[in-house]
């Protein structure tokens, strides 16, 4: 009997890809896109060129570059919404709940890994919640300071996302070349019990 159903590793891959595109688009805005930076570059290469804009004039100039990135972030936040709903039905599915029965008898290392992810299924629930009512904040009429505390929230939690991502990509890549041949490749071809 195959391990992972095809529906479920097209939902590990695209979830995957989609949570690796998010903190991409974090790191950049931090980055290369970062506002106050770009703004600094900006007003000191027009400057040389004679044109002369204030900090806020910048400002506008930097958040304009960084628009169309956001956009991809709210995108994918919505992909990664769909993929959690997904992910919920599958839960009804062999492969899907394979990891969560049974976790009495499993080694600690192996209730650590289950923990770890039930931990990020609702870390990525808090995150789709608040990003959605981030995204939505005028529709909902939210007021200044619900929105800044949901905020500070979703930016928090979002340690959490990439010490995870990190963890779990060395922790397979570990389980690999140590004791469990294949763990990689059973989530791309399926595998066998
Ligand atoms: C790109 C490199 C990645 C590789 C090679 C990889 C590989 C794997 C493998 C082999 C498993 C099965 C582990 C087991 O048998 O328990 C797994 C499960 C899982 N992966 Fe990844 N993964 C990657 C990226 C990600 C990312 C970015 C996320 C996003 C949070 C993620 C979330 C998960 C989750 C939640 C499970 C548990 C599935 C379940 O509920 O049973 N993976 N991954
Ligand atoms: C893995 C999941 C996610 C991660 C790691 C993440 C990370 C972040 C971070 C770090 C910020 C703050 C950026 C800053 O001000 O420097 C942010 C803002 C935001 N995120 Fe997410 N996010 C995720 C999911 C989502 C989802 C599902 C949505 C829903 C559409 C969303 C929508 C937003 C919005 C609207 C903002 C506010 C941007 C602004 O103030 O201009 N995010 N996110």
């Amino acid at each position: 009997m195959t391990k992972w159903s095809l529906s479920f590793r097209l939902w590990h891959w695209l979830h995957a890809f989609v949570v690796l595109g998010l903190l991409g688009t974090v790191f950049l805005r931090k980055t290369f896109l970062s506002w106050r930076d770009n703004s600094e570059i900006l007003a000191a290469k027009l400057s040389s060129m004679q044109i002369e804009i204030s900090s806020e004039q910048g400002a506008t100039l930097a958040k304009a570059l960084r628009a169309p990135l956001w956009e991809w972030h709210v995108i994918l936040g919505y992909a990664l919404s769909f993929l959690i709903l997904y992910r919920l039905a599958l839960f009804f599915t062999p492969s899907g709940k394979q990891n969560y029965t049974d976790i009495r008898a499993a080694s600690l290392h192996k209730k650590m890994v289950k923990i770890g992810y039930i931990g990020i299924y609702t870390v990525l629930l808090v995150m789709a919640g608040s990003g959605l009512l981030l995204n939505f904040q005028e529709e909902l009429s939210l007021v200044k300071e619900t929105t800044k505390s949901i905020k500070e929230l979703h930016e928090a939690v979002f340690t959490l996302v990439w010490i995870f991502v990190a963890l779990h990509i060395a922790g397979v890549v570990m389980a690999e070349v140590r004791d469990e041949k294949g763990i990689v490749s059973d989530m791309i071809n399926g595998g066998k019990h």
